[in-house]
Order: C-alpha cells, then structure tokens, then sequence
C-alpha cells in the first residue's frame, strides 16, 4: 500500500524527529530541504535510528519551477507535511523581506505544486507567536490571533491565513495547522537533536552550549518581569512528543476524520516554566553548575505564554507525556554527544 509523505525541512530540528515517527509508523518519506539551516548529516543520524534513510531531494522550495518538478515525480504522495521556514526571530527584524520572501514563497510554491498533483492534504508548522501578547491563560485555539511581535511570527500568521482561504475554494483540500508553544530536548537516544548554526537565539541551546564550555555566560532576559520569580514564563514541549502529534494529525488527515477543512491545534504541554526554573532544573539534572546574569528584557518578549491543549487531546488523541526533566536531560545527553564526537554539523 502506498504511505508516501512529502516532508519539506525533513533535515530540520523538528522536522527530523517528525522523519523519524514517521519511518517508525511505516511511511515512506521523501525530505525535501535546502539545508540552508540543518545538515544531510542528519539523515544518517536518522538511518542510525530507524534503519531507514529517507530518499532526500536537495532543492529550494521558494523557487516554483524547481519545486513544482519535484512535485511531479512524487505525484503518488499521500500528503505534505511543511517544516521548511527560516526561524530566527531577530534576524526577521533585521531582514524583513528575507523572511517573506522565503517563508511565504516556500508556502505557496508548496501549495501550488502539490494541488497540481492531486495532492491535498497539508499539515503546517505554526506558531505561538500567531496569538501575540494574549489576554487570556492558558491560550486556546479559540484565543484571538493578533499582529506578531516579529516578521517571522507574521509569516506564520499571514500563513495560515493563505491556507484557510485556500481550504474553502479548493475542493477536497484539507489542512491542519499546528500551533508549536517552545520546543526543546532532542530524540532519547542522544544521536539526533537541535543544532543551531553560530549563536543560539533560543533558550535551551544557550543553556547546554554554556554548560558545555562553547559559550561563556548565559543571560537571563529580564528579572522584573510580574511572575513568581521575576522572569518569563513559557510552556515548553518535547520534540519527541511534538514529532509524535504530526502522526496523529497526519492520520486525522488521511482518514477524514476532520470536522472542517482547516484545523488548528496547540502543541504544547499545559504549563509554564520560568527562566530560572528551567536554569535550576537543568543544574538538578546535569549537576552541571550554570554560569549566568540576569540582564536587560530582550525587546518583544512576552512575560506569560502557556497553551490548554484539550482540543489536541480530543480530537488528535494527542498530549505531551514527557516531562520538563526528560526535556532538558535529553537536551543535555545531545550536547555531550556533539562534544565527544567534535561533530557540529
Ligand atoms: P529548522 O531551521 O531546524 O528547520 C527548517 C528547515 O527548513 C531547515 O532544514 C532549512 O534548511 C529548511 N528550509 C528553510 N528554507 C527553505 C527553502 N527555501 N527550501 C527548502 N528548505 C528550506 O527549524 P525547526 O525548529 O525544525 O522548525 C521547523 C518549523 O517549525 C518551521 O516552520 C518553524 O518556523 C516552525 N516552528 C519552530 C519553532 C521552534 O521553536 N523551533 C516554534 C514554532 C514553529
Ligand atoms: N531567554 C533568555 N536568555 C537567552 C534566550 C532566551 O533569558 O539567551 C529567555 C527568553 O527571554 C524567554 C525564554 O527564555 O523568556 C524562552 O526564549 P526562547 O528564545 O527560547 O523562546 P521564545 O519564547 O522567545 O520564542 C519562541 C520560538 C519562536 C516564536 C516565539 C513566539 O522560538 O519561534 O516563541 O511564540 F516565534
């Protein structure tokens, strides 16, 4: 029987350990990815997982004859699973046009080549960040989206709004969007996680690189910020359990079980940790010391972001079983794996 899946940003952080459920759940995958930000390397770190390499095909989805080849030589996919997107929040800011350019080019080419090739089931990587500075906790998918704080975060927003309206024209499409909260930690084997390219922008990589000796001094965005300790609170969610919600969104796709034809759903893990819990969290479990300085809030940070993910529990089946420890512990295993094998790509 035919299990073909199209995953764009396959080589990716998430869209790796996504490859590997995958593989794990008897698909056939095919990774589509630039590696602009993630290396081939990953798919022998997959191979070394599942036994099984995906069929990779090098190519820039922001670029629509290129893809829409590749399209067609896959025209038997059952669906698109759509990673691909640049990331970084503050270089967003910096380089706006970059961000739309590829991000949102990346999405309509995917779109269009798929459609054209009877492929109509989508699945789409979003974001927290598509309901800015919220007025309630925890947020529901009911929650209002509001403007992002940044390019990127708008990206994700103008996104969904494309795959919405395409949904209501395009007979038979149907789409589930997945609104990620943070996600951290890496595959419990230690041999597949995240691997920024030059300075982390995110929490968790600053936290395992300082430990580990490549950078000197963490800094704590803010300490005055009104929660019990003074720093942000956000709801972090293992990758291992994120890469698994794609499995139970793929298959609510595939066996049309949706109740319209775009969906959206939080991933995330129902509760909030602070800065400096995560930092005392990481010193329990390592017993690794941290070096770090509270400092200045980083400009369009929010205080407060947790998600109610009972609508994922409902109707995906879905919810995060891995604790905050198993999050930072395998975060922490990858590092030390990374380090012994002097092997950062
Ligand atoms: P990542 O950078 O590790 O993976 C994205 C992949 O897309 C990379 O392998 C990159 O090379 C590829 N890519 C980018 N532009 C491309 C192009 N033009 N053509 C082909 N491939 C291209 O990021 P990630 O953390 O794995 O994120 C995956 C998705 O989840 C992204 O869409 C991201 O915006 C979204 N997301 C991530 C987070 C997070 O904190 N990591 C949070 C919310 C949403
Ligand atoms: N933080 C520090 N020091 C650092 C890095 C982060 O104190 O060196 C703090 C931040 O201020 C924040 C928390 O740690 O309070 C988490 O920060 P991250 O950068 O890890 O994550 P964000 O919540 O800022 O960003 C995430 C995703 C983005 C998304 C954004 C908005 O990584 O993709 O949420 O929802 F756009």
């Amino acid at each position: 029987m035919n299990r073909k899946i199209i995953v764009t940003g396959g080589c990716g952080y998430i869209g790796s350990h996504a490859v590997i459920q995958l593989i794990e759940n008897q698909f056939e995958v095919v990774v589509l990815d630039n590696l602009s930000n993630s290396s081939e390397a990953n798919l022998g770190r997959i191979k070394q997982i599942t036994g099984k390499q995906p069929l990779f095909i090098k190519v820039d989805l922001s670029n629509s004859e290129a893809t829409s080849k590749i399209f067609k030589r896959h025209n038997d996919a059952l669906a698109v699973i759509h990673f691909a997107a640049l990331k970084a929040v503050g270089e967003s800011i910096n380089i706006p046009l970059k961000y739309y350019h590829n991000n949102l080019n990346c999405l309509l080419n995917t779109l269009n080549s798929q459609t054209e090739n009877g492929i109509n089931k989508f699945i789409f990587s979003s974001s927290a960040t598509v309901y800015g500075t919220p007025d309630e906790l925890p947020i529901t998918e009911k929650s209002i989206t509001k403007q992002p704080s940044s390019p990127y975060g708008n990206t994700k927003k103008i996104g969904e709004e494309i795959i919405e309206d395409y949904c209501k024209t395009e007979l038979n499409f149907s789409s589930i969007s997945l609104r990620y909260f943070n996600p951290i930690g890496a595959h419990e084997s230690g041999i597949i996680g995240e691997l920024p390219k030059g300075i982390p922008n995110n929490l968790m990589p600053y936290i395992t690189q300082t430990a580990a000796g490549i950078l000197d001094k963490l800094k704590v965005f803010g300490g005055d910020y009104p929660t019990q300790d003074g720093t942000a609170i956000r709801d972090y969610v293992h990758v291992v359990d994120l890469a698994q919600a794609h499995i139970h969104a793929l298959n609510r796709l595939l066996n049309q079980e949706q109740e319209a034809s775009f969906e959206t759903f939080n991933l995330g893990s129902n509760k909030g940790y602070s800065v400096l819990e995560m930092i005392q969290t990481f010193e329990a479990v390592s017993k690794v010391k941290l070096n770090y300085e509270i400092t200045e809030r980083r400009t369009g940070d929010i205080t407060q972001l947790y998600a109610s993910t009972k609508l994922a529990e409902e109707k995906l089946g879905w919810k995060a079983q891995r604790t905050i420890e198993e999050m930072i512990l395998s975060s922490w295993k990858w590092e030390q794996n990374l380090l012994s094998k002097k092997n950062r790509k």
